[in-house]
């Protein structure tokens, strides 16, 4: 049996800036030349092919979160408290109460108050030629939904955004969790602490209200109500996964839609082709990378071995341009049909704002190309955000 790293040269760096302006070439590299990779300087794992990332989402027993799933906080101890970082059953029965909550019909109502969100911001920019697409649109509309479905205020939701995106701040060429990410945490849960303690006393039909009156069944059969630092830690995760993800998001489907006209156009003349545009952006260059699992048991897979304890990154990114899975894998295509893709996950952890998710960026695409049918991204005005595991853009300018 060989050692993974014996049988290539290649070096794949997810804090390299180079890399992530296209991180692509060498992910198919990966997987056509070392489908069980190893990075001996990182000290990590990676499984880039479709298959083999589908299995291990699956396979949570071997594959676990418990260490966190993003490289730099893998060695890092720390109190956890996100179901993302968890495994069952503690996870499994913390995300079947939410999802009590967080329901398709409760999210499918939301629709028309995204509209009205997205049209907010949209319309000023009809009376323009140009505008930075992530600053006026894109980094508004994601912590403006979460913030109507949580129940935050809109006089609240600007000190909200700010301290969410502090969090997730890095800085240039360190892994590390900067001062201001970690000053930043204890003041978000500082607000969701206050918010609860004011529900506390007057509910409201919001989710934070929902969630402080569900209760969770312990393994013992016992029902018991949410403590405030599990309710908070939830909020939390909502707050930052569901605010990063669709911003990102959403700008690289405006600079794919930018730089392939004649998608746009097939966009235009069927409306209808929207959705299925969404999930090709996600398989073509999805903004979260790749999931980080720890494992708990020594495997062997393509000839290699995977030791107990090892990190290993499954990297989503690669598995969508897989051609095992999805014919001419490059090509940005609006009619493929897609059938899966594990860029929300799979299996346990799978997304839980997957559906919220594709209906605010089936409702921003929509609204958008409405209102801006026509359009070139400014080659001067594109600002890459970077981070170990979220590709996306910072600024994007785009001119019409
Ligand atoms: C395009 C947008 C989004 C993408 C690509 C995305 C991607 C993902 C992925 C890949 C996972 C699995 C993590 C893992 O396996 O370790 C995940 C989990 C999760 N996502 Fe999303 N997400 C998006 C939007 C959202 C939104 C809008 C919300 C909230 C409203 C959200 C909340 C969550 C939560 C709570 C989890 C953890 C679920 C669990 O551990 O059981 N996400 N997301």
């Amino acid at each position: 049996m060989t050692s993974p790293h014996a049988i290539t040269n290649l070096e794949f760096d997810p804090y390299s800036y180079e890399q992530d302006e296209d991180p692509y070439p060498i992910y198919r590299r990966m997987r056509d030349e070392a489908p069980l990779y190893y990075n001996p300087r990182l000290d990590f794992y990676a499984l880039t092919r479709f298959e083999d990332c589908r299995a291990a989402f699956i396979d949570w027993k071997t594959f676990s979160s418990a260490r966190g799933t993003v490289l730099e906080l893998m060695d890092v101890d720390f109190k956890n408290t996100l179901i993302i970082f968890m495994d069952p059953p503690r996870q499994t029965a913390l995300r079947n109460l939410v999802s009590k909550v967080f329901t398709p019909r409760r999210i499918a109502a939301l629709e028309p108050e995204i509209r009205a969100i997205a049209c907010g911001y949209l319309d000023p920019l009809r009376e323009t030629h140009g505008c930075d697409i992530v600053r006026d649109f894109t980094a508004n509309l994601p912590m403006d939904v979460i913030s109507t479905l949580l129940g935050i205020p809109p006089e609240d939701r600007d000190h909200v955004r700010e301290l969410s995106n502090a969090v997730l701040h890095r800085e240039p060429g360190s892994p590390q969790i900067p001062p201001s990410a970690l000053a930043a945490m204890p003041k978000l849960l500082a607000y969701f602490e206050s918010a609860l303690a004011e529900r506390r006393t007057r509910p409201r039909d919001d989710i934070m209200t929902l969630l402080l009156q569900a209760e969770l069944r312990e393994p013992d059969g016992a029902l018991r109500r949410l403590r405030d630092d599990e309710l908070c830690s939830f909020f939390n995760l909502l707050a930052t996964a569901g605010n990063e993800t669709v911003t990102k998001f959403l700008a690289t489907a405006f600079h794919c839609l930018g730089e392939f006209p004649g998608e746009r156009q097939r966009l235009l003349d069927d409306p209808a082709l929207i959705p299925n545009a969404v999930d090709e952006t996600l398989r073509y260059d999805p903004p979260s990378q790749y999931q980080g699992r720890t494992l708990s048991r020594t495997v062997e897979i393509h000839g290699g071995v995977i030791p107990e304890g090892a990190k290993l990154l499954l990297i989503n990114a690669a598995s969508g341009r897989d051609e095992r899975a999805f014919p001419d894998p490059d090509r940005f295509d609006v009619g493929r049909p897609i059938e899966n893709h594990v860029n929300f996950g799979w299996g346990q952890h799978i997304c839980l704002g997957k559906n919220l998710a594709l209906l605010e960026s089936r409702i921003a695409i929509e609204e958008f190309l409405q209102r801006i049918p026509h359009y070139e991204v400014d080659p001067e005005g594109i600002e890459r955000m970077h981070s170990s595991n979220v590709r996306g853009f910072k600024g994007l300018r785009l001119r019409y």
